[in-house]
């Protein structure tokens, strides 16, 4: 099927909520991405941090197929081996509570919502300005962006969002607190780091009022900053995280993640999901841990992503660049759509535009030093367009 009778079927048949680039990809391989004409390009971009061990990674795909092949689905009802070992393997690598799996990143937001208000009934929930959550309703409540509240109004109660500064936060908690929930690096609002000091601010608040302090690392966990997971950095042990993207390898799959203090918060019929933690999913995720957990691996994410922000702030029109390991965006005096869009069109580079000015790559972990330099080459010639 050519690219324009795709575009005949989706105009005629698929809801407008996406704008797509003209493109389609039928094959992927490490950093690697092939287009329906067999043309190669570079993918700095990860499906949105999802592939963050390049595509099709052997073991991740051996893992599917072997579990395809023995039992795909028999829901929460019963006992299945991949969901109890990704669940001991998760909590093990982080906060050593329990684990709540669902099935992206929103639902593990609302898992988290949820998990809070149990906690103490009737409590507010506050978030950080310029946040990204998710499109559900309590996830959609806790992203305080007008464009994208304002068409499905009103929103949940009990959501207040506050600018990213310590005193705003500080001043905003109280014993009336459910939760403060934070992405520590706020992805989708083009890679803003959130300060130690907010975030140390958060957490004295959180502990003062007897509110969760949970950080979101749905798109900065799983190895994207160059360590398993974002708050190792931080100097601040929230009380729970949430996960998705990268968390399945390629699959969907989320998780909400407790410290011990919020572990046996849910109760039986609390929460629930049909195909969460399920059988091909999990076993997706558990090679994806194992293989993320290499410290070599998480090295190198520092190391490369060094490496990446200096030659993009060598760039023409490059104004500053921002972010941490492979989670980076530049700010550009052009057009970063445009700039996008030459980059795919014309260098076969994949990178996106969060905003008018700024360009976001995420590049997979196991990216090669030679191809960060040939993306740079790519970056380049895609700005002088
Ligand atoms: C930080 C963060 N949280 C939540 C989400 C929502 O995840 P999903 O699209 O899997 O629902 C995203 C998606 O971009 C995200 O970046």
């Amino acid at each position: 099927m050519s690219l324009s009778e795709l575009q005949s079927l989706e105009s005629a048949h698929v809801m407008r909520s996406y704008a797509r680039m003209p493109v389609e990809f039928v094959r992927g391989q490490g950093a690697l991405l092939w287009d329906a004409d067999g043309q190669e390009y570079l993918d700095l971009l990860c499906g949105i941090s999802v592939t963050n061990l390049g595509h099709c990674h052997p073991e991740i795909v051996a893992a599917i197929r072997e579990q395809a092949g023995a039992l795909m689905h028999v829901s929460n009802l019963f006992y299945t081996e991949p969901a109890m070992r990704l669940a001991a393997a998760l909590a093990e690598s982080s906060l050593r509570g329990k684990v709540f799996f669902c099935n992206s990143g929103a639902e593990a937001n609302e898992a988290a919502i949820k998990l809070a208000r149990k906690a103490k009934p009737g409590g507010g929930i506050v978030v950080v300005e310029g946040a990204f959550h998710g499109r559900t309703y309590g996830a959609l409540s806790a992203t305080p962006q007008e464009d994208k509240q304002a068409p499905f109004a009103p929103m949940l109660p009990g959501f207040e969002a506050v600018p990213a500064r310590a005193d705003a936060l500080a001043a905003a908690v109280d014993d009336r607190t459910a939760a403060v929930l934070l992405e520590p690096i706020q992805g989708e609002s083009g890679v803003h780091v959130l300060s130690e000091e907010l975030l140390s601010v958060a957490q004295q608040a959180c502990e003062e009022h007897g509110a969760a302090l949970i950080f979101d690392e749905v798109q900065c966990g799983m190895g994207r900053t160059g360590t398993l997971w974002a708050y190792e950095q931080t100097g601040v042990v929230p009380d729970a995280i949430t996960s998705a993207k990268a968390l399945g390898g390629g699959l969907p799959i989320g998780a909400l993640i407790t410290g011990p203090a919020l572990a046996e918060v849910f109760a039986p019929g609390d929460h629930g999901s049909t195909f969460a933690g399920g059988l091909v999913t999990a076993a997706a995720a558990l090679a994806a841990l194992r293989l993320t957990r290499d410290e070599a691996l998480l090295r190198g994410v520092r190391e490369k992503g060094a490496m990446l922000a200096e030659g993009l702030a060598q760039l023409p029109h490059v104004a500053s660049v921002r972010g941490r390991g492979l989670m980076l965006a530049c700010e550009l005096t052009v057009s970063a759509p445009a700039v996008a869009r030459n980059a795919l069109l014309s260098q076969r580079l994949v990178v996106n535009a969060t905003g008018p000015s700024t360009l976001r790559l995420l590049p997979p972990l196991i990216v090669t030093d030679d191809q960060l330099e040939e993306a740079l080459r790519r970056l380049r010639a895609a700005i002088a367009l």
